[in-house]
């Protein structure tokens, strides 16, 4: 069971509280690489590892239908709290590797990391999902850090508030270079206003990958791949966030 997923799916929003905040900015650029770099025009788009929504819902607010796909259905069930009063948007409990969808997406998208779950196997299976799913000239979005200028760091310590509780945020990042996985530890402490406190210890092991590795990947599966630094949409020099594009 990965606790930040399920028990703490209601927290997740607050945990993330600054990139609630940024969604906005990148939407904007994924917008800018819908309509420069995909083939056709995009109107229908699938929202793989969607969360609780954050991204999907910035695309619904501009007029995207969007199919929001998470393998937690706790992560889902707050998507949909906040998707009420919205039109053009479903979700759907599945595994990514397991979509069965036929040329029925303009676009597919998958943020915030998310690709970091899928080793080279299982990348290759998502990637092959992807392009059964999205219709030809359709384009597939993710994005991941640069490994290149990653560390072994932490802890880093924050804290942030859901109504009257107070969590506190205590991250680790453990890099095993030579396997290039990333130990991602997080333990996520919640005061409640009587004093109590519960804890809960979240381990992750992400798949690290530089750019040209991915670009090697996605292109045995894509007709073109790009791979984008930062929010522009060309590849900067000590760029920390990488985004592939791949147009089917
Ligand atoms: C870091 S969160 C990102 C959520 C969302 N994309 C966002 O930008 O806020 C990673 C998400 O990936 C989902 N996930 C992990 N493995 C998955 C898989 N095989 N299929 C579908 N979703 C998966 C988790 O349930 C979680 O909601």
């Amino acid at each position: 069971m990965h606790e930040l997923y399920t028990v703490l799916a209601g927290y997740y929003d607050a945990i993330y509280s600054r990139r609630v905040q940024d969604i906005e900015k990148e939407i904007d650029f994924v917008e800018s690489i819908f309509m420069e770099d995909a083939k056709r025009e995009v109107k229908k788009v699938l929202d793989l590892a969607c969360g609780t929504g954050i991204p999907t819902l910035e695309m619904v607010g501009r007029g995207y239908e969007v199919l929001g796909v998470d393998l937690h259905e706790e992560m889902l069930e707050v998507a949909r709290k906040k998707a009420k009063n919205c039109q053009n948007v479903s979700f759907m409990q599945g595994d990514a590797l397991e979509i069965a969808f036929r040329e029925e997406f303009d676009a597919a998208t998958m943020f915030f990391s998310s690709i970091m779950y899928f080793d080279e196997d299982a990348i290759k299976r998502l990637f092959s999902s992807v392009v059964g799913a999205i219709r030809e000239g359709g384009v597939f979005i993710a994005d991941f850090p640069n490994p290149l200028v990653m560390k072994s760091s932490g802890p880093f310590v924050w804290d942030e508030k859901r109504g009257d509780e107070t969590l506190i945020i205590t991250d680790w990042r453990e890099l095993e270079n030579a396997s290039q996985r990333l130990h991602f530890k997080r333990l996520v402490q919640i005061l409640k206003p009587s004093g109590e406190v519960r804890a809960f210890y979240v381990h992750d092991i992400l798949n690290l990958y530089t750019p040209r590795e991915m670009r090697l990947l996605a292109r045995e599966y894509f007709s073109d791949v790009k791979i984008y630094g930062d929010l522009k949409r060309e590849l900067g020099g000590n760029a920390r966030r990488f985004w592939l594009v791949g147009v089917k």
